[in-house]
This record gives structure tokens, sequence and C-alpha cells, in this order.
């Protein structure tokens, strides 16, 4: 029996070795963690991570051939393949400070693998690593191998949240890099034989290290820049009277640009896209390549450009102050069918109310309070650092209220910034909460209502 074992059991690692433990019922998938509280939570009834879907695969599978355990050493020793999928946070400090990925976690997780091996090993990058992190992780491996052998493999994960477990199970393409030596292509072959238990051989591509790491920064970038693109658009529609939606939907059906992906939004957020864009920005720098770096910085140029733009409006139109005025916002994750709170633009928007004194009464369906409150404590690029855990701020706690329910978070607000396209936020009663809200006339002659709403609904 073939034995995988997955270090870091986040949104990636967990969802992905659970289809695979699912789809491989003769592969035993263990996933480990140095967190406790995660692994037990992979153990329990209440899964870390909420994603549709994802209760029933694990439950199908937990305790035949998948495993959550903590016991790191012991799990890595007897496997064959092992994923890692650790944070790779921005750096804070030091050369490449909020540019270039943090490998801190990544590296210790490959000298664990250098000490306790004692067969031969397949190790596989699945977290996004920028391009040439197999050298060094080879490097390190192999330093003191003790005559093991080590093939190094890049297999990035493209599964969106939200949609975790369908990505999963019908992926667009699983992309597999390796070296081209004869040992390093019996590995791509061995790794090759895991997805074709239910992925069609046509969609399994196949490169070298250097292509499969690049092409997850260049698919994401793509991916971001057609947002920001979208978002620039929707700058001009607002200043023109064109409607963006409308805009998007024509270019959209050309077949050459595709209808998918051109939601303009409050800003992309989410713990890829900012993070990739920046690393390959740096790897751009560093290969005395600025016209390119330059290029896609602007991508998150008009990202910030977006979320500062939607926090401007709101205070412009409730005569230039919300000081001491409620807002309601009702969605704090980065998108919908997610709990998690990554780079949310949610977290930029209510820094910037509560930058102008605004109470702030927030509701989301999956975000707890501690997170809410954490996350808007927290310093920028601080978000990844799992062992950085910040004290919450006493000033955001005294002016954010978080609550259950999206009428008690709008009773009485002077405003309303929806900022996750939740669906269950289609179908409240509007006119409810308009009439439970303040009297905006008495605010603003000019206008009868304020209702600052997010294009995506
Ligand atoms: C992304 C990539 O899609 C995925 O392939 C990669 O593996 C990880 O990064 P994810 O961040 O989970 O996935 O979600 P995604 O659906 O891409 O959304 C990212 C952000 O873009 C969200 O904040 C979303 O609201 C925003 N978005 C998306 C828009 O603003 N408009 C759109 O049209 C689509
Ligand atoms: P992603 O979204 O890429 O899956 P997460 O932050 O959700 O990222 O998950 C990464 C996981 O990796 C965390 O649960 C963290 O505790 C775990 N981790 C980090 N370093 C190690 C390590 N050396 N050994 C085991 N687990 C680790």
């Amino acid at each position: 029996m073939v034995k995988i074992c997955c270090i870091g059991a986040g949104y990636v690692g967990g969802p992905t070795m659970a289809v695979i433990a699912l789809k491989c019922p003769d592969i035993e998938v263990v996933v480990v963690d140095i967190s406790k509280p995660r692994i037990e939570a992979w153990n329990s009834d209440t899964l870390p991570i909420y994603e549709p879907g994802l209760d029933d695969v694990v439950k199908q599978c937990r305790g035949k051939n998948l495993f959550f355990s903590t016991d790191v050493e012991k799990h890595v020793a007897e496997a064959d393949i092992i994923f890692v999928s650790v944070n790779t946070p921005t750096k804070t400090r030091g050369l490449g400070a909020g540019k270039a990925a943090d490998l801190t976690y990544w590296e210790s997780a490959a000298r664990m693998i250098a000490d306790v091996s004692k067969s031969d090993k397949i190790v596989v990058e699945k977290s996004t690593v920028p391009v040439k992190t197999a050298e060094a992780i080879e490097k390190i491996l192999t330093h003191n191998s003790k005559g093991i052998n080590y093939q190094i493999l890049s297999n990035p994960e493209f599964l969106a949240e939200g949609t975790a477990i369908e990505d999963l199970f019908k992926p667009d393409r699983v992309l597999i890099g390796g070296r081209e030596t004869p040992e390093g292509r019996k590995a791509v072959q061995a790794l090759k034989d895991v997805y074709a238990h239910w992925v069609p051989e046509d969609r399994i591509l196949t490169t070298n290290l250097w292509s499969a790491e690049l092409s997850k920064l260049a698919a994401n970038a793509f991916l971001a820049q057609r947002i920001s693109s979208v978002n620039a658009i929707s700058a001009l529609c607002e200043a023109t009277g064109a409607n963006v939606s409308e805009v998007a939907y024509a270019v959209g059906k050309d077949t050459r640009i595709g209808p998918k992906f051109l939601n303009a939004s409050v800003g992309f957020g989410g713990s890829c896209f900012q993070k990739d864009i920046l690393n390959l920005v740096y790897i751009c720098e560093c290969n005395g390549l600025p016209e390119v770096a330059n290029y896609w910085k602007q991508v998150i140029k008009i990202n910030d450009y977006q979320k500062s733009r939607f926090v401007n409006r709101v205070v412009s139109s409730m005569f230039n102050t919300v000081a001491g005025k409620k807002i309601a916002v009702l969605g704090f994750a980065f998108k919908k069918d997610t709990g998690d709170t990554r780079e949310t633009p949610a977290i930029d928007v209510c820094k910037g109310l509560l930058g102008d004194k605004a109470q702030i009464s927030i509701y989301d369906p999956q975000v707890t309070e501690d997170q809410i409150q954490r996350d808007l404590a927290m310093n920028k690029f601080d978000w990844d650092h799992p062992m950085h855990l910040q004290p919450t701020s006493p000033t955001a706690v005294k002016q954010v209220s978080c609550v259950w329910d999206a009428y008690e978070a709008t009773k009485g607000a002077h405003g309303l910034c929806i900022l996750t396209e939740w669906d269950e936020f289609k179908t409240l009663d509007y006119q409810k909460i308009f009439d439970n809200m303040q009297n905006l006339q008495e605010l603003d002659s000019r206008k009868e209502e304020e209702l600052v709403d997010h294009s995506l609904l």
C-alpha cells in the first residue's frame, strides 16, 4: 500500500488529502500538523474549515484510509510520498520584506524530513513557493542524505476556496513538475498514478520543475489581473454613467476573453492573489526585469485603489465624515462559501471606516467575532504567521460589534456595506432593512437613501 503523508492541515492540505483518500482507497493518507487544536478539529465533528461538501468526504474516509495526526515525525518517516503544504507568508523583515516569500516553515519541514527519513522519498511542493524553491529544498534534503534518494516534485494546487471539493473532483488540470532524469520521471509517474485514479490522463500535465512552480504564480497573476482590469473599468463607469455589469457582460461575450472572473468588486482578497503577485514582482526584480515587475505591481495598486475608493465613496456620501455614525457591514469573509478572512477586502474597508471613527456592526454567516477582532487588530502581512497571535485591540473592540443576524446589524444604521456576495444576502427584505435604518434624509437632504452596495450582488 502506497503511503502518503501531508505536512500542513490547512485550507489546501486538508481538502486535497481528503479527496485523494476518497478517490484512492488503496492509498493510506495521513495529514499531520504541528497545531494540536487544528488536528483535534479535523478529528471532530466540527472541521477547522468551512468548505461545501468537505464534511461528507471526510466522514466517508476518516479512520479508514484518511488520518489526522500531530505525530509528524512518525508519519513522515513511514511515507513514500510527502506533500508539503505549510504556510509561505510574505516576509515582514529582512531581504525582500513585504514582497518575498518567507520560507521558514518550508525549511523547517524539509530539515525535519531529512532528519527522520530512513527510506527513499518523493517530496511534493503543494503550497505555492517562489520559482527555484525546489533547488533549495533539494540541497537541504540531500545535504546529509544518509544514502536516501529524494525526488522533489512541484504539484501546485489550483483549487479555489468555497468550491474546493468540486475543483478537486474535476480539476481543469493537474500540474506535475519534476527533474528530467530517469529518477525524476519515475517520481512524476508515481504521482501521476495517484491522480489517474480519477483525473483523465489528458488533464494531467507534466513539465519541468521550474515551469510548474512558475505556472502557479502566473495563473494567479492572470486571474487577479482580470479583476483589477474590471475594477479599473468600474471607476470609469461610475464617473460616466456606464453600468460595469453591462460592460463586463458585453466584454465577456467575446469568446477570446470569456465571461468568467469579470465581476467588479470591492477588490480581490484571499491568501493567494496578493501574496503570489508580490512574489512574482520580487522574482522579476531579482532577475533584473524591473519593467515586468512594475507591470504586475500595478494589479495590486489597482486593488488597493479600489478598496480605498470604496471607503472614500462611503465617507463622502455621508457629509464627508462617518464619525459616530453606525455602518452595517454584511459579509467579512474574502468570498462567499468560506469562513476564511485572509486578506479580505473587508479588513481594509473596516479599518478605513474605523479611521474616520465610524461605529461598525458586522454580520457574516461563517466568521466569528474573535476572528474579526483579531483581523482588525493585526498588522499587514502578519495574518499568515500562525504562531503570531496578537492580542485584540481595545479600540477595535469598542467601535466594532459583531452580530449573528443581518437585520440586527443594519438596525439603526446610517449606511450599509455589503462586502461578501453570500447568497443569503440576495434574498434579504431590503425594504424592511431600509425602514429600520436611520432616516438619512436628515443626514443628507440631497439624497433619499444611502445604500452602499457591492456590485457582485
Ligand atoms: C484563487 C485561485 O482562483 C485558485 O486557482 C488558486 O489555487 C488560489 O487562489 P481563491 O483565492 O480561493 O482562489 O478564490 P477566487 O475565487 O479566485 O477569488 C479570489 C478573490 O477574487 C475573492 O476575493 C473574490 O471575491 C474576488 N473575485 C473573484 C472578484 O472580485 N471578481 C471575480 O470576478 C472573481
Ligand atoms: P494553506 O491555505 O496554504 O493550506 P494554512 O495556513 O491553512 O495554509 O495551513 C498551513 C498549515 O501548515 C498550518 O495548519 C500550520 O500549522 C502547518 N505547519 C506549518 N509549519 C509546519 C511544520 N513544520 N510541520 C507541520 N505543520 C506545519
